[in-house]
């Protein structure tokens, strides 16, 4: 009966309707229907919403969040990474990609332009710090580094209803820099950028030390050199105020990211370069945790966020990793 029905009504978006609704009828069976059908419409609270209890339904959704990792799927990370780093890049290309970062990443804003990355709709659900609030009156500053093209500042500065809120951010891209400031909603009067490598020992910034409430670091330390990152987190410190936050999203240990490395893209553990010459390292909670509280901070959170993205068309599950971390300066 659904061969005849399939093929008088003819059509792609017919089938894929009554496909769906069999989904849903499947769906609906399990002793999960609730709970999916909750996260499918509710607003993703922080940390993700919507667990994969039962395996077999996990291509009727885009993603699942919290997924556990079962020591297999462990040692089969672990082998892709040992397989994809045995053979490092030559001493010329390490030092090309380390000392010309700035020209690369010139180079990834010059043909994207601002098409790239999208805006973080995770941003103010996972730091709620940054979340529109009309109830701060005092003066408040935010500090991101490595901001690109704005898809952090941008939607804070169009959500804001702060009186006294000023935002300030840098790149060492310039093209980033500029981009940026041609875009139709950046705001002069509210966001202060510029050029500046977040790496260098004295940072040339347009504010004194110990001025900032909030520095964000979102999947910035990551396109850092290991060796230089211990500097840039104490110049976090440096510029906080006491009792100020540093709010960090980056890549995790075994991210599906890493794990597509092809062999002779690794430059040091845990450290590759990407096709267009952009570097991209892939932290454990544990390492976040040592930079930051080396530097003096106070650890608020330290998490890792394993998420399975879903491609339902070609039947494909992406495991992705990432960290999340809140380190606070300490009152003196
Ligand atoms: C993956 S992008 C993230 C951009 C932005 N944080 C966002 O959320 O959209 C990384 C950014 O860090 C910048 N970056 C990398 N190393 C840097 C450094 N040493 N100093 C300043 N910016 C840097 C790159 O130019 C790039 O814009």
């Amino acid at each position: 009966m659904k061969m005849k029905f399939l093929s008088t009504m003819h059509g792609k978006y017919v089938q894929t309707t009554l496909l769906n609704c069999l989904l849903r009828r499947a769906i609906h069976d399990t002793e999960h229907t609730t709970d999916l059908e909750l996260t499918r419409h509710r607003k993703k609270p922080a940390g993700g919403g919507r667990v994969l209890k039962n395996t077999s339904i996990v291509y009727s959704f885009n993603a699942w969040d919290n997924v556990e990792w079962d020591e297999e799927q462990e040692q089969k990370a672990l082998e892709a990474v040992q397989k994809n780093s045995t053979v490092t890049m030559p001493d010329d290309d390490k030092i090309k990609f380390k000392s010309d970062a700035d020209k690369f990443w010139d180079s990834f804003y010059g043909v994207h332009q601002n098409r790239f990355f999208k805006d973080r709709h995770w941003l103010f659900t996972e730091f709620a710090e940054l979340a529109p609030n009309k109830d701060i009156q005092k003066s408040r500053n935010i500090f991101e580094l490595g901001c690109g093209v704005g898809n952090t500042i941008l939607p804070i500065l169009k959500y804001s209803t702060e009186p006294n809120l000023k935002v300030f951010g840098c790149d060492f891209s310039s093209k980033a820099i500029e981009i940026f400031r041609n875009h139709p909603e950046f705001d002069t009067k509210r966001c202060e950028i510029f050029v500046m490598d977040a790496t260098s020992e004295d940072w040339n910034v347009p504010f004194q030390p110990e001025t900032q409430d909030i520095i964000v670091l979102i999947f910035v330390l990551s396109a850092i050199e290991p060796v230089k990152m211990k500097r840039v987190v104490e110049n976090c410190h440096r510029y906080l105020k006491p009792g100020g936050l540093v709010l960090f999203r980056d890549y995790g240990r075994y991210d599906l990211a890493q794990l597509r490395f092809k062999s002779g893209k690794c430059l040091e553990e845990n450290l590759y370069v990407r096709g267009d010459g952009t570097m991209v390292y892939f932290f454990t909670q544990e390492e976040v945790r040592k930079l930051f509280t080396d530097a003096g901070f106070a650890e608020e959170q330290n998490v890792i966020d394993r998420r399975l993205q879903v491609n339902r068309g070609r039947m494909l599950k992406m495991y992705r990793v990432w960290i999340q971390t809140k380190y606070r300066k300490r009152q003196t």
